[in-house]
């Protein structure tokens, strides 16, 4: 199995701050990670790492074949290509359909309209959000927009996907949705990252947990 992710010897943060120290760590192609820790701890902080959103203070970081200290924007822009992200400030386009929504990344790769189409029902259809395409985010309740969000993120089948707390504020009906698209988004083969408070509990698949704490990375399962 090739490697996602090569971290070695970390150290990331911000100006004054060092949030996390010496991190070493690999993320293999399909692996299922939970990343754990208290609030404060470093999850948003990593992800964004993860995603070319900051660049580490110190240490090596490889994502796919390229080394995130030394990437370009150009490069960076294409890797971005690959993953599929649920962040919380990277929300739905308010003035365009569900439906528009979900299908940009597929309209973005070329894909022709009658697939793209075919795609986006199919999988409307899974999150039981078919009555709602043609509505905009506004009109949706904040776990229907969510299982939005993560079809976006899921639709082009990216090499890995990033999740922020992509259950934090949903009820157990829109968290077990949510959940069971990124366990649908890993038996494709897709990598998955998800930085959580809680491991959902009866998790059917398995996966690695990736706890922080005290600045340090700990591998708990
Ligand atoms: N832009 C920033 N500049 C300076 N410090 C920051 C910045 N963003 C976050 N931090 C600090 O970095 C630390 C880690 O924050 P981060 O958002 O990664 O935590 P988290 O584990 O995601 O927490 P939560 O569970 O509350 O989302 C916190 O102490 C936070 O105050
Ligand atoms: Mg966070």
């Amino acid at each position: 199995m090739s490697k996602v992710i090569t971290a070695k010897n970390l150290k990331l943060g911000y100006k004054n701050e060092d949030i996390i120290i010496d991190a070493s760590f690999s993320i293999k192609t399909g692996e299922f990670i939970f990343l754990t820790g208290a609030s404060g701890s470093g999850k948003t902080t990593i992800l964004k790492h993860l995603y070319g959103e900051l660049k580490p203070k110190d240490g090596f970081l490889q994502i796919g074949n390229f080394d995130m200290n030394k990437i370009s924007h150009s490069k960076l822009l294409y890797l971005r290509r690959f993953i599929g992200i649920v962040f919380q400030d990277y929300k739905l386009i308010k003035d365009w359909t569900i439906e528009k929504n979900v299908k940009l990344p597929l309209i973005i790769a070329g894909i022709k309209e009658e697939k793209a189409q075919k795609k986006v029902d199919k999988l409307l259809a899974k999150v039981k959000l078919t009555h709602k395409a043609e509505n905009y985010p506004y009109e949706l309740s904040g776990g229907e927009q969510q299982r939005a969000a993560v079809i976006r993120a899921i639709i082009n089948e990216p090499v890995m996907i990033l999740a922020d707390e992509p259950t934090g504020n949903l009820d157990d009906f829109s968290a077990k949705v949510v959940m069971d698209l990124f366990t649908f988004a890993n038996q494709l083969g897709i990598t998955v990252v998800i930085a959580t408070h809680h491991l959902p509990k009866d998790f059917s698949i398995p996966y690695r947990n990736i706890h922080i704490e005290g600045k340090k990375l700990y591998e708990l399962s």
